[in-house]
């Protein structure tokens, strides 16, 4: 499918790699809707950055009104700038490191864990939920009819989590694990779906973890030696739009890194 002159919905579009990704589907001459928790001024200064192709919707996928309200208005600017929609990259996701019980002996809060699952897991199966409705609708483009791309945000933790990450593990084990039958749901209306698993990328979720984390994982790079930027996550984004042969799988995107203990 053509990027230019199609809408993206992104969400978690105002950092990081959904933010990389928007640049990038921008800068092919696709327009994207920023679906994003931020404060509304951080927001509106991530659309200014990227021009008008760009729109930022206030939205906190854990609340499913509030998507509602994001996907129509995605909806109804894609209406107003003749840009019908191309797909939907459900990008927000959260990471709330915590063992299932420490070395002190604490168990990991139960409330921590609806909270990572409602986000990485309910918010990207409602946000896909929702985008798709209106993405079935759009007129089918060229010979296979296509209608839109969805593209799952998983991680290389879905695979080799680390100490701490049972929880987060385990919500990006079930997005890759949603990506064939999704596609296999999808396929019908002319919908791709695909899932990227990144190991370690410079964004604002990993600028959190500690200097040990980093560490340790920076060496699991085989090659190049170093996490990877933005840029060369959504240059993928980009290929999987385009290549109308990708569908039901996960790609890993970690310069053959696998992640150790810690
Ligand atoms: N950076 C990495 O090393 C890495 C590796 C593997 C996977 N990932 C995944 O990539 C995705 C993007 O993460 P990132 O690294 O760009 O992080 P980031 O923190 O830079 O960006 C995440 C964005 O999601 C938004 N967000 C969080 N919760 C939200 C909610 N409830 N509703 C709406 N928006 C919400 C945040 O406000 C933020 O703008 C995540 O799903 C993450 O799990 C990141």
């Amino acid at each position: 499918m053509k990027v230019q002159n199609r809408t993206f919905i992104i969400s978690g579009g105002a950092s990081g790699l959904g933010k990389g990704s928007a640049l990038e589907l921008v800068q092919a001459g696709g327009y994207v809707a920023l679906l994003d928790r931020v404060d509304p001024e951080v927001g509106q200064a991530v659309e200014k950055e990227l021009g008008s192709s760009a729109k930022f919707f206030h939205c906190d996928v854990l609340d499913t009104e509030s998507i509602a309200k994001a996907v129509q208005g995605a909806v109804d600017w894609a209406s107003k700038t003749g840009k019908p929609l191309g797909g939907v990259i459900p990008a927000a996701g959260v990471n709330l490191p915590a063992a299932i019980l420490n070395s002190k002996g604490q168990t990991v809060s139960l409330e921590d864990v609806d909270f990572v699952i409602g986000v990485n897991v309910r918010g990207t199966i409602d946000l896909v939920r929702q985008s798709a409705v209106h993405l079935a609708k759009v007129e089918p483009e060229g010979p296979d009819g296509e209608r839109g791309v969805v593209i799952l945000v998983s991680s290389s933790s879905a695979y080799d989590g680390q100490y701490g990450q049972v929880v987060y593990g385990a919500t990006k084990g079930a997005v890759a694990s949603m990506a064939l039958p999704m596609a296999r749901d999808l396929a019908r209306y002319g919908i791709r779906v695909v899932a990227i698993a990144p190991n370690l990328f410079v964004t604002g979720m990993s600028s959190l973890m500690s200097e040990k984390a980093w560490k340790s994982i920076s060496q699991t790079f085989l090659f190049p030696n170093r996490a990877g930027n933005p840029p060369e996550f959504s240059m993928l984004v980009k290929h999987i739009i385009e290549n109308p042969m990708l569908n039901g799988t996960v790609i890993r995107l970690d310069g053959g890194s696998r992640l150790a203990k810690i």
